[in-house]
């Protein structure tokens, strides 16, 4: 089974990516064959500050094997290291129908906020089709965010084997219902665009700064306090194990517990989840040659990968 994701370099990891998207893939790794790539074409729609793009793409490359990518099992890559991957868009815009990209969320939603509708805003969908398609991918694992983008992917392939006969398969995504949207800080979507994330690289002075900020509504300690809603307890199942997380909805329903406690619990929970993750990078951080030498194989494999897809298309489509 081919397992295929990416994730943009457009900014610092927080736990929304982390929980939505790469602790699946970092799962998936042993289910099959995993390629993992940093999105930078897609990068290029938003930034355009050439030295932040190269610093975060590296950044990225950076957290991402220290979340747990083993690059001994999965090839992680670039995405502009396999320059075909923009033909296979290209081709795959000729059959792709306008008004199923101006049906895509992200699209609206980007221009909603004030940003210039380019060219490449608009065929963003086309390019992740072209990403997935390109290696043969069954399992793409996402979060929730991503499903339309998933389904555009399956109208376009199903568009071209109308076409052209059989040239691709059809990939599924793979999202968790329990972790498809981690909240924010503010409970509502945890978003760079919403300012209310928390990095997992958070350092433990700004991460507790952001939990005992968080928002709480005025029950005294000893009253029990709502648990439908909580942020606080959205956050701690994710890094809790199930009996730490029943106490503290206990403690919720009990009352006798402030707010204040409750938090510096949430803040010790988060912490020590990401303990091997920090350890994990301070060791990338000593050796910064690693990841050139992953990235390096990784473009050789993703090539080999993509090369007889690609013959395949031009031999169907007539180039
Ligand atoms: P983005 O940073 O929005 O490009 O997202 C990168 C990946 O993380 C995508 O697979 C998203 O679906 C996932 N993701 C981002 N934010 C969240 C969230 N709050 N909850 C779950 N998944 C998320
Ligand atoms: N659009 C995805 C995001 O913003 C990133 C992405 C690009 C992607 N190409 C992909 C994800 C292919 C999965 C498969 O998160």
């Amino acid at each position: 089974m081919r397992i295929l994701s990416g994730i943009q370099p457009t900014g610092t990891l927080h736990l929304g990516n982390y929980f939505g998207m790469m602790r699946p893939a970092v799962e998936l790794q042993e289910r099959g064959d995993a390629f993992y790539f940093i999105a930078d074409l897609h990068a290029l729609t938003t930034v355009r500050d050439p030295a932040a793009l190269r610093a975060n793409s590296r950044e990225l490359a950076i957290d991402f094997l220290a979340c747990g990518i083993d690059p001994s099992r999965s090839v992680f890559f670039r995405q502009s290291d396999v320059p075909s991957v923009t033909e296979l868009a290209w081709i795959l815009s000729t059959v792709t129908p306008m008004g199923l990209l101006e049906r895509c969320h992200g699209f609206k939603d980007k221009t909603a906020r004030g940003m210039a509708a380019s060219h490449g805003l608009f065929a963003y969908p086309v390019l992740m089709a072209a990403d997935i398609l390109i290696y043969d991918s069954d399992l793409v694992p996402v979060g929730r965010d991503q499903k339309q983008h998933l389904e555009v992917t399956r109208d376009i392939a199903v568009k071209i084997n109308e076409t052209y006969g059989e040239v691709f398969k059809l990939p599924k995504p793979d999202i968790r219902d329990d972790t498809a949207i981690v909240p924010g800080l503010d409970g509502a979507k945890m978003s760079k665009s919403y300012h209310n994330t928390i990095a997992i690289f958070e350092s433990e002075a700004a991460l507790k700064k952001k939990i005992m900020g968080i928002k709480t509504d005025s029950t005294p300690v000893e009253a029990p306090k709502p648990v439908e809603d909580s942020v606080i307890l959205g956050l701690y199942r994710l890094v809790a194990s199930e009996a730490d997380f029943r106490a503290m909805e206990g403690d919720h329903l009990a009352g006798g517990v402030g707010y204040g406690d409750l938090k510096k619990r949430l803040f010790s929970g988060i912490w020590e989840y990401f303990a091997p993750q920090r350890a994990r990078r301070e060791e990338i951080f000593s050796d910064p040659e690693f990841v050139d030498r992953v990235l390096a194989e990784g473009a050789v494999r993703a090539r080999a990968a993509a090369d007889p897809v690609m013959s395949r298309v031009r031999a169907a489509v007539g180039l």
